[in-house]
């Protein structure tokens, strides 16, 4: 019997995986038989995410770009099609975060989370799916977040960013696929990453987040690989448009 889940030799590029829940994603689909194409700003980190996979008998290539450099973004997915192969699953998971109170928030913080979260997943996303709409084949996978549903304090911002790449991900649905190309989304929940990190050590919040999720605890990285790999998987040949949301239960209670 085929493996459904099986990504045997699909080059998959995922934004942001030098390291957190990029990284993870990257381990599990390369685990799963896919090529990897490790991307972030930083050439140090990619070269130790690569050598990482490699060293565990995985395929992988790095690529430094910042995705929110159209020039840079197309140099990286001409560069990875020409010297990998052609790209069947894209990841969207390059993110940042800023805090502060709305009535503080200073315009340019709220213009940087807006160009990584919601302008960057646009131009790779444009970049990638061109190619796979000459193939009629494709995945892509926006990562969002339990934000993408929920508002919090402090980051009015980032909730906007990632309740957009909700709707973004219904809007490419309705444009690609029927060019033969399916997007969805992953929201995770609240898991530890340096994105995360002042939170983890802040123990009422730390506290608030056991409390709040029905599963009782924060997310590991390595919890949200298996959505991943199943949506970039034949499995998951007729899902298109969705968010799945990785989160313990935290959105679906009150
Ligand atoms: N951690 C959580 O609990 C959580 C929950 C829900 C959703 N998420 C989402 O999951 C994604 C990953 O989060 P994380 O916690 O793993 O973050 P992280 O640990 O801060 O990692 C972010 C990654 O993105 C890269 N990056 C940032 N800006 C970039 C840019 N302009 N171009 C290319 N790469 C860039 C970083 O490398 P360089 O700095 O070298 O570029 C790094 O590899 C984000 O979209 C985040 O919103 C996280």
């Amino acid at each position: 019997m085929t493996n459904q889940f099986s990504l045997d030799g699909r080059v998959v590029l995922i934004t942001g995986s030098s390291q957190g829940i990029g990284l993870a994603l990257a381990t599990a689909c390369a685990e799963a038989g896919a090529h990897i194409v490790i991307n972030a700003r930083s050439t140090d980190k990619i070269e130790v995410a690569v050598a990482m996979l490699r060293d565990r008998g995985h395929q992988a290539t790095g690529h430094a770009a910042d995705v929110t450099d159209q020039e840079q973004v197309e140099d990286m997915v001409v560069a990875t099609e020409r010297d990998v192969g052609p790209i069947a699953g894209l990841i969207n998971n390059a993110g940042i975060q800023r805090r502060a109170k709305f009535l503080d928030f200073a315009l340019d913080d709220y213009r940087q989370v807006m160009e990584t979260n919601l302008v960057a997943p646009f131009l790779v996303a444009q970049s990638v799916g061109r190619r796979m709409a000459e193939r009629g084949a494709g995945r892509i996978i926006n990562i969002g977040s339990v934000q993408s549903q929920l508002g919090r304090p402090t980051i009015v911002p980032y909730a906007a960013s990632k309740g957009g790449l909700l709707m973004m991900t219904r809007g490419m649905c309705a444009d690609l696929g029927p060019l033969g190309i399916q997007v969805n989304s992953i929201a995770p929940g609240y898991f530890a990453t340096e994105l995360t990190e002042a939170l983890v050590n802040d123990e009422t919040f730390s506290q608030w987040v056991a409390d709040r999720t029905p599963a009782g605890r924060w997310g590991q990285i390595e919890e949200l690989g298996g959505a991943a790999v199943f949506l970039l998987s034949d499995a998951a040949s007729f899902i298109n448009g969705q968010t799945l949301f990785v989160d313990g239960g935290m959105t679906a209670v009150v």
